[in-house]
């Protein structure tokens, strides 16, 4: 009898332990993003088009590859170590004027830790992030603290009078940063005077659906009219949300990433061409309608099976886009980075390795020979395509780009 009391009380306790953990779990549910994150999740995807725009003008360039959440966090990163306008541009570029200081960094810090989250979105995605100064630099500290919390940035001093080593330090920690998949961030650097942003990553998704291992083989992807290479293609037919628009003459396509969190959105041209006119056409706007017009319905879909690995140097187009400061060693104030107004913004460069393969989550295999895989639509991607890899939780936008030109050896040029 004396003991009944007890018991009661730990029966009492167990169900307060069960009934709190019931609600972590469903604040872990329903966690959602701060309003400040969101609003920065739709700001960086208004970047994303932007830059886009101003990377593609650029004749020379083939391959495009950047992640708009990573370039928002080099600009937050920009902001933390600038002063007065160079400051306040960094928030401009970002059309993120209204957010309060404090907020912009927490903000994109959730954002990014959000989008980047490998267990809960089963993707690899792996970030390096780090900021190079000259050797005469001293890191402030306040500075190398918060940018570390927020954006998981590293410090480094680099002595450019050996430049060969000094590049090749750089590329190695790339590789290493990268496991190897992004063995080169720059063959050279122009401008060895200032402060550089090195991002280098690894994207992998991992399909919601995959597709089979066995289902590849070596197909000419046409560069141009009169240029083919060979690459492996994958194939796969499955139920996708597809959208044919045959007055702009181009497919756009979605393809769920695992656990349908962000999914890959590519925009294809019907036959080979160059991807000026679609590019013409790309706002954030036409996308959203693109998309609003997807149907969901049988795609053979066929998909180079590649790693592009593209690195650019965002400098020049920041400054294009308003950073006009910061990239100006006249101007800039960056004088929170190191005390003193000794510095600009000489480079950034923003490098990825992005890896296209077969794995993905088992699907439901039931549904072959049923009714609904009748008619595949083709989607059949052997020449330039355009892609959007949209998140689903936050509608940032993780990564665009282009393929042009994948690596393969060269076909034939006859046509
Ligand atoms: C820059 O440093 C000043 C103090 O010198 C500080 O008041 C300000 O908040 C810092 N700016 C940022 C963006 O951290
Ligand atoms: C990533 O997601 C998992 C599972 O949803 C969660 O437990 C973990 O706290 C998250 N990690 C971070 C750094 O937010
Ligand atoms: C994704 O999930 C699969 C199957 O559950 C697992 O094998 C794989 O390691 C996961 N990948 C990542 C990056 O979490
Ligand atoms: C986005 O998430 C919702 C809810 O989980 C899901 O029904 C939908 O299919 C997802 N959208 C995409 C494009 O993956």
């Amino acid at each position: 009898i004396a003991q009944l009391p007890s018991i009661t009380e730990s029966m009492w306790v167990t169900k307060l332990v069960a009934l709190s953990l019931l609600a972590a779990l469903a604040t872990a549910e329903e966690k959602k993003l701060s309003s400040h994150a969101s609003m920065l999740a739709d700001t960086s995807a208004s970047l994303a088009f932007n830059l886009y725009h101003n990377m593609a003008k650029d004749k020379n360039a083939e391959n495009i590859l950047f992640s708009p959440v990573v370039v928002a966090s080099s600009l937050g990163l920009v902001h933390l170590g600038g002063k007065s306008s160079t400051a306040s541009q960094a928030k401009t570029v970002l059309s993120a004027d209204k957010v309060k200081d404090d907020q912009l960094h927490t903000g994109l810090s959730e954002l990014l830790t959000e989008v980047s989250n490998s267990t809960a979105r089963n993707v690899t995605w792996k970030i390096g992030s780090r900021l190079y100064g000259p050797s005469s630099v001293n890191f402030a500290d306040e500075f190398v603290k918060s940018s570390k919390k927020h954006y998981n940035y590293e410090h480094s001093k680099i002595n450019f009078r050996d430049k060969r080593s000094a590049v090749k330090s750089i590329n190695e920690w790339a590789a290493q940063t990268t496991d190897g998949k992004l063995p080169e961030v720059t063959k050279d650097v122009e401008k060895t005077d200032g402060a550089m942003i090195v991002n280098a990553m690894f994207f992998k998704p991992h399909w919601d659906e995959k597709f089979h291992h066995k289902m590849v083989d070596n197909r000419g992807f046409l560069v141009s009219r009169s240029y083919t290479v060979s690459v492996p293609m994958m194939h796969r037919t499955g139920l996708y949300m597809f959208h044919e628009d045959s007055e702009k003459r181009l497919y756009v396509l979605s393809m769920p990433l695992a656990h349908k969190m962000s999914s890959m959105i590519i925009i294809m041209p019907y036959h080979v061409e160059p991807l000026e006119r679609l590019e013409k056409l790309l706002t954030r706007k036409q996308l959203d309608t693109w998309i609003s017009k997807m149907e969901e319905r049988a795609v053979a879909v066929s998909l180079p099976k590649v790693c592009m690995e593209v690195s650019h140097n965002l400098q020049k187009h920041l400054g294009e886009l308003g950073l006009t400061e910061a990239v100006d060693k006249a101007k800039a104030d960056l004088s929170n980075i190191s005390g003193k107004k000794d510095l600009y913004l000489s480079n950034v460069f923003h490098a990825s390795a992005m890896e296209l393969d077969t794995e993905g989550n088992p699907f439901d295999t039931n549904i072959y020979g049923s009714e609904k895989l009748r008619n595949p639509k083709l989607f059949y991607a052997d020449h330039p395509f355009i892609f959007v890899i949209k998140d689903n939780k936050t509608n940032s936008i993780l990564y665009i780009g282009r393929l042009v030109r994948p690596k393969g050896d060269k076909m034939r040029d006859e046509l």
